[in-house]
């Protein structure tokens, strides 16, 4: 007999940057960040695990090529997971699993995104916190979302917020084990629903520094890394909840773009310095400014993880139309070009 579940989770785009961690393998952060998460049917996961008594050993597959889970990341969510199933049963099918039995059970995962894989639009944070959602769903776990959120968090810190739609925050905790550093709701996916969110994909190609080797490098050599933690985010964190709670949207389009330019500052204060951005993303910045500033009252913010791609949000659709004719114009999908693809994601679930 073969037992199944599957899951399919978006992934989310952080508007208070994660950056930086103050316990590596148990993937606890400098401080606490915000995101929204995207609709589930654009950038998503879809994950299916599978148990049998047949299955020898683990085995995961991300875009249909076997992968190795042999790593600390995958083996401490499988671990956590296991530990806190329960009995299951499918009566149609006459399986009984019980409690006891996880332990000698192995699992097979197949796991599917939607976009390109590690090009700074938070693949891992959509693949653990699925991997996290389904594993749970299949062993009949019962803890909250909450707690889900802090097993997926050692999968990969971002993937924490991506349990929940809508705005989430993640509080990096004080407790040494972890058990605080989760991710909690702030607002729900229908509070703030004019947001409309594009994704100009400026490269697919794999990025050359990962998070989280970068973060590494970062804590070890940044100066402004601790000025960022300890006096800026803090703030950021309160003002960004009150423009959430308000529907704000001056306020948040402000500390969205200063956010993700201080986030790159901090990268650039990195020795050696890591890179991100290109000159494509540097224009559209430029291209955001310039609009904001000629309006009077900003239409879009921008935000860019690790990598060059740009996360757009406008303030309702009018401006996301504009905005992409803005972007068609100063950057003709052409295969010359290096911008070549729009992704029209809606924030809400
Ligand atoms: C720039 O969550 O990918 O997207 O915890 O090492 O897996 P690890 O890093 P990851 O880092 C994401 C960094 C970011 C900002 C963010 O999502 O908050």
């Amino acid at each position: 007999w073969v037992l199944m579940a599957t899951a399919q989770t978006p992934t989310n785009i952080a508007v208070i940057k994660y950056w930086g961690k103050r316990d590596e393998e148990l993937i606890l952060p400098v401080n606490d960040s915000i995101s929204v998460t995207l609709d589930p049917s654009h950038l998503c996961t879809i994950t299916t695990v599978a148990v049998s008594p047949a299955f020898e050993q683990d085995r995961m597959w991300l875009n249909r090529k076997e992968i190795s889970l042999s790593g600390a990341r995958y083996q401490n969510c499988l671990r956590e997971i296991r530990s806190r199933a329960n009995d299951v049963e499918d009566k149609e099918k006459g399986i009984k699993i019980a409690k006891k039995d996880w332990e000698k059970l192995h699992v097979y995962i197949d796991s599917y995104n939607n976009f390109p894989t590690a090009a700074g639009l938070a693949s891992s944070a959509a693949g653990f916190a699925c991997l996290v959602f389904a594993l749970a769903n299949l062993m009949n776990v019962k803890e909250d979302q909450s707690k889900l959120s802090a097993i997926a968090r050692q999968g990969s810190g971002s993937a924490c917020r991506s349990l929940y739609g809508g705005f989430v925050k993640w509080s990096m905790g004080k407790e040494k084990d972890g058990s605080d550093s989760l991710a909690i709701q702030l607002a729900d996916e229908k509070h703030w629903d004019d947001l409309v969110i594009i994704i100009a994909v400026v490269s697919s190609r794999q990025k050359e520094t990962s998070s989280t080797s970068g973060m590494r490098e970062t804590v070890e050599t940044s100066l402004l890394l601790q000025h960022r933690a300890k006096e800026v985010v803090p703030k950021r964190v309160l003002a960004m909840e009150e423009a959430i709670k308000n529907r704000d949207f001056v306020s948040f389009a402000q500390l969205t773009c200063s956010d993700s330019n201080q986030f790159h500052a901090v990268c650039l204060d990195t020795s050696p310095p890591i890179f991100y951005m290109n000159d494509t993303s540097h224009r559209i910045i430029s291209l955001v400014e310039k609009w904001n500033r000629s309006e009077g009252v900003p239409q879009v913010a921008y935000t860019f993880d690790a990598g060059p791609n740009s996360v757009l949000i406008a303030r309702n659709r009018k401006t996301a139309v504009s905005l992409l004719q803005r972007l068609l114009f100063y950057f003709p999908p052409n295969p010359e070009t290096d911008l070549n693809s729009y992704v029209l994601g809606d924030k809400s679930i």
